[in-house]
């Protein structure tokens, strides 16, 4: 009897084999081989950096650390896996395909990709998906990630199939049990270190699993958006603590922030549900035909008005956006596309291919575009106190509008931000991240 799993995945890749099939037809090739990448040594070294296949590779087949191994696509036939499985005494090989998803291929077994190197020289119009240095003798004829297919197939991706929809829901689950397990540890006064391994603990992943280096900031720390460091050891005093941690299902993503702090706090806590607040009214606008670049302005509009209201900025909202202030204290996008990779592609072009770039005042805005039912993206507004932003806005003409006394004892807490994961449906918004968080507590 087949699962409800198996037949959301036979759906999915009959979809995607379908759309295949018209592009090749439209854009004239034979056929079209996707490549899932190979690790690559550190300079002068025999080590790597964790690998993870390529992303139109794993939007395919549910095998995102499956090195080498190479889909052919060929209109109108069943599409074939090249599925490497290296003897060798040093790793555990590649297990054995799974009949839910493998049935669907032909599956050609070979020791290396010298197995399937070679084997397409007759071809004449033939597309490939790769690395360059990978495919470089792959065949003579070959177009190399031409621009008209990449793209097609990126739109693809955008609008998520049921089985898609249903690995995100799961990465979901899994990271939100994480973040609870997480939010204890600090609570107790664990460094961030103790804190990441009792997330990874609670997600039963391990972070070479992970879809993201997972950023664990302790107090002044989460000022840094990016903060790449775990520290073994806890701070004297553990005021706040940003998590921005996902989890993977089949190569799918999520990717989730909270924010948390502690009740004798009581400034902080009311920023940080403010923002609580105002991110939820964001996912509501999650619409289609809304576009996001408006609603990241509505973000700023939001964040702005919560400055006005603490009085650590005596501007009107309005006008701390459109003088650029509030971009000071919500220096990033909005969100963005969310899929088999964390930022997941076509988020800044038309579904024709149009580049859609971002407005010159938002550069870091990684979705530009209308939303559409079956986008699933990130909405993740947030405030920040960043020293070197801060030191920027005092000098500026606007500097005698903050409240400095506030920013200062706001500055250890570092920042806050929200981060949810939402599709978008002909009818509501479907917050699968709070839907999970709601699942567990
Ligand atoms: N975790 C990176 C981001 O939120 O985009
Ligand atoms: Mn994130
Ligand atoms: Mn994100």
């Amino acid at each position: 009897m087949p699962t409800t799993d198996d037949l959301l995945y036979a759906r999915h890749i009959e979809q995607r084999r379908d759309q295949i099939d018209t592009l090749l037809s439209e854009l004239g090739f034979d056929a079209l081989l996707i490549h899932s990448g190979r690790p690559r040594n550190r300079l002068f070294d025999d080590q790597h950096p964790p690998f993870r296949a390529h992303g139109p590779f794993v939007a395919l087949v549910p095998l995102p650390f499956a090195a080498d191994c190479l889909l052919e696509f060929r209109v109108g036939r069943k599409p074939r896996l090249w599925y490497c499985q290296p003897e060798d005494f040093w790793h555990s090989p590649p297990a054995e395909p799974a009949a839910w998803w493998a049935d669907h291929f032909e599956i050609e077994r070979v020791g290396s990709a010298a197995g399937w190197r070679g084997r397409f020289g007759a071809d004449r119009a033939l597309a490939a998906i790769g690395d360059r240095h990978d495919l470089n003798d792959i065949g003579e004829r070959v177009a190399l990630n031409p621009r008209h297919l990449l793209h097609a197939l990126g739109e693809a991706r955008t609008r998520k199939t049921a089985w898609e929809r249903e690995c995100l829901t799961r990465a979901n689950r899994r990271a939100a049990a994480g973040h609870l397990a997480a939010a204890d540890a600090f609570r107790q006064g664990a460094s961030e270190l103790d804190i990441q391994l009792a997330y990874l603990q609670a997600v039963a992943q391990d972070q070479d699993e992970q879809p993201y280096h997972g950023i664990v900031a302790l107090n002044e720390h989460a000022a840094v958006l990016h903060y790449q460091h775990r520290d073994a050891h806890a701070p004297a005093q553990s005021r706040s603590f940003l998590l921005d941690a996902g989890a993977d299902e089949h190569g799918y993503a999520s990717d989730i922030t909270r924010t948390w702090t502690l009740p004798q706090h009581a400034d902080f806590a009311v920023l940080v549900n403010e923002m609580d607040a105002l991110q939820q009214r964001l996912c509501e606008g999650l619409r289609p035909g809304a576009s996001f670049i408006d609603l990241h302005r509505q973000a700023h509009l939001g964040v702005a008005a919560i400055l006005n209201q603490s009085g650590l900025v005596a501007m009107d909202p309005e006008d701390l956006v459109e003088s650029g202030v509030s971009a000071f204290f919500l220096p990033h996008g909005l969100g963005h596309f969310l899929g088999v990779q964390v930022h997941d592609v076509n988020g800044q072009v038309d579904a024709a291919g149009e580049p859609l770039p971002p407005p010159e005042r938002y550069p870091f805005l990684r979705l530009t575009r209308v939303l559409e039912p079956g986008h699933v993206v990130t909405v993740e507004p947030g405030l920040y106190f960043i020293p070197m932003l801060l030191e920027r806005l005092r000098q500026s003409e606007y500097g005698r509008r903050v409240d400095w006394s506030q920013v200062e004892a706001l500055k250890v807490f570092g920042g806050i931000r929200v981060e949810d994961n939402v599709l978008v449906s002909e009818a509501d918004p479907v917050n699968l991240t709070r839907q999970a968080f709601a699942g567990l507590t």
